[in-house]
């Protein structure tokens, strides 16, 4: 299948570990330019523009941005704006997952966690459809939500497991939005995969989460990834709206 990426302007939040550099290199691997979007590590980030350059030859930068903050968001686009002059697919991966009981949770955790998660998602997919509007343009977005957005966590990600929940709904009102503008916006709800985020719960508990999954096996970041880019992709050309499990089962119904 040609996917129809090759020269495609994409940008992935949280691009320089886990998920987003799986979806990063696979992007860039289909011949898309890609800006590497990073928040604590200029360096990660540029390991992952050198990966892309020495094994796709393809164009890549890493910007920094705090998703969760405007004023970075719109800096962000601006830098995309002066270095490629087009922008046509956006994957917003970013996200941060405190752990704690609700009953012991601060408001600014929880403000805190749906800000970065949820209104850096509403952020970066307004500064993206703006110019897509402006110069009439087609393009996609992905959005990462969670099986959690659907069953929740027994584990104390309650604000988490909200944002995600967030995500999905938000999909389906800007996927119905700028559907007629050729913009596509869909979302992938990703199950267990040992990146960072759910380190230090796999080391604790790997086995009970395994025990969950009816594949019985944790994911990784590239069985997730593939997906991702399908949905940026004239593959998925018919698909708008839509919120694609894959987890493995866990969240088969
Ligand atoms: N791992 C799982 O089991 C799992 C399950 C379901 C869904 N997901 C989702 O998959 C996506 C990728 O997560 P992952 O598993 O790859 O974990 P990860 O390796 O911890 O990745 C999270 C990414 O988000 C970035 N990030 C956090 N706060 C940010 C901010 N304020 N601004 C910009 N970037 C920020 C981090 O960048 P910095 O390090 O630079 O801050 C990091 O690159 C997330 O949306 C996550 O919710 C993961």
């Amino acid at each position: 299948m040609n996917l129809n990426l090759k020269d495609k302007v994409a940008l992935v939040t949280g691009g320089s570990g886990g998920l987003g550099k799986a979806t990063c290199l696979f992007l860039a691997a289909e011949g898309a330019k890609v800006v590497v979007n990073y928040r604590r590590s200029a360096e990660r980030g540029d390991v992952v523009v050198k990966e892309i350059k020495e094994k796709f030859g393809t164009e890549a930068l890493a910007v920094y941005a705090d998703v969760g903050k405007e004023s970075d968001v719109l800096a962000m686009f601006e830098k995309i704006d002066e270095t490629f002059g087009r922008i046509d697919i956006l994957i917003n991966n970013a996200a941060y997952c405190p752990t704690c009981q609700v009953a012991d949770m601060t408001e600014q955790m929880w403000n805190h966690t749906l800000q970065v998660n949820l209104t850096g998602t509403f952020l970066c997919s307004r500064e993206f459809v703006k110019r897509l509007l402006d110069r009439r343009q087609p393009g996609r977005i992905v959005n990462i939500s969670s099986q959690a957005a659907f069953r929740g966590s027994t584990t104390g990600h309650a604000p988490y497991d909200a944002s995600k929940g967030g995500i999905v709904s938000f999909t389906v009102s800007l996927a119905r939005e700028v559907a007629e503008k050729n913009i596509m916006v869909n979302c992938v709800a990703p199950g267990l995969m040992h990146t960072e985020i759910m380190d230090k719960a796999l080391r604790a508990n790997k086995q009970k989460y395994i025990d969950r999954i009816p594949i019985r096996r944790i994911g990784r970041p590239e069985e997730i990834a593939r997906v991702v880019v399908f949905l940026a992709s004239d593959g998925s050309d018919y698909m708008t709206g839509a919120t694609v499990d894959v987890s493995g089962g866990l969240a088969m119904r």
